[in-house]
């Protein structure tokens, strides 16, 4: 089989060549093509484009894996391996011009679903700044080649966290009763708009830690493992795999004084 070093070079190869794509397709001009769950859930021509170069790309060097992508559904493979794909995480930063959105392909052992994978390799690209996050399996991880790890332990007071929020109003309302019940407790909240880096800010010590509930499998598959293996905890709810429920991360300590601070009201 092949091995996990060479899964992060076939992802990092495609996602540099997605990301340049991306970034051609940006100065050319964005513009909504369709909207998914609301209406401000929006895909650009860019998105669907830039997936349909991955999965060609994936085709030709792995065609017997599955494959799991944001714009373009999932097919079955029959190698036990899939391909998890976002192929413009943070979709209304690029649409809006902000350099701040990515590339993020992992590659999943088992069932596309994230209860249940063992993620082998992931990779983040922020194309705009030339910046890609890397991880194998039991390898560490790293950004541009040099190993990156969470930042120490602090207490909450003087921690920077990162959220999101969803699509869907009513959803969001929900969110800011959550953040309204922190934001007294921490150092200061981030929303950068991009949850695949800010899971990688926290593997390089950019943010303490991150919490966002209601993300895709595809928005946090490679990041989650990016941060594991820079040596934050990534957990879901009631400490279980990272979901579209919940995904937590941060230094161990953090992660977990977060976690118990955070209080979702409408469950
Ligand atoms: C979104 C971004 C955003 C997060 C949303 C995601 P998309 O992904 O990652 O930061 O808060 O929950 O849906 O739509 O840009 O691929």
């Amino acid at each position: 089989m092949t091995g996990h070093k060479e899964l992060l070079r076939i992802a990092s190869d495609i996602a540099t060549r997605a990301g340049e794509r991306a970034a051609v397709l940006r100065q050319a001009g964005a513009e909504v093509a369709a909207s998914k769950s609301s209406e401000t859930d929006v895909v650009t021509a860019a998105d669907r484009e830039t997936e349909r170069l991955i999965r060609e790309l994936l085709a030709e060097a792995r065609p017997d894996d599955g494959f799991l992508g944001e714009e373009s559904g999932d097919a079955t493979g029959s190698t036990g391996l899939a391909w998890v794909v976002d192929p413009i995480d943070g979709t209304v930063n690029y649409l809006y011009g902000i350099p701040h959105w990515a590339v993020s392909i992992a590659v999943v052992e088992g069932d596309p679903d994230p209860a249940t994978w063992t993620a082998l390799a992931g990779v983040v690209l922020n194309a705009p700044a030339d910046e890609l996050f890397t991880a194998v399996r039991g390898g560490g991880a790293a950004l541009n080649g040099t190993g990156i790890h969470v930042a120490e332990a602090v207490p909450l007071a003087q921690a920077l966290i990162g959220t999101g929020f969803g699509y869907v109003a009513e959803r969001r309302e929900q969110q800011t009763d959550v953040l309204r019940g922190i934001i007294g407790s921490v150092r200061d909240i981030r929303r950068m708009g991009t949850a695949s880096l800010d899971l990688c800010a926290v593997a390089s010590g950019r943010l303490n830690a991150y919490y966002e509930w209601g993300l895709n499998a595809w928005d946090f598959a490679a990041a989650a493992l990016i941060a594991s293996e820079a040596g934050a905890t990534v957990a879901g709810e009631a400490g279980g795999p990272p979901s579209s429920d919940l995904v937590i991360a941060g230094h161990p300590e953090v992660a977990d004084a977060l976690a118990r601070l955070l209080r979702k009201p409408w469950m």
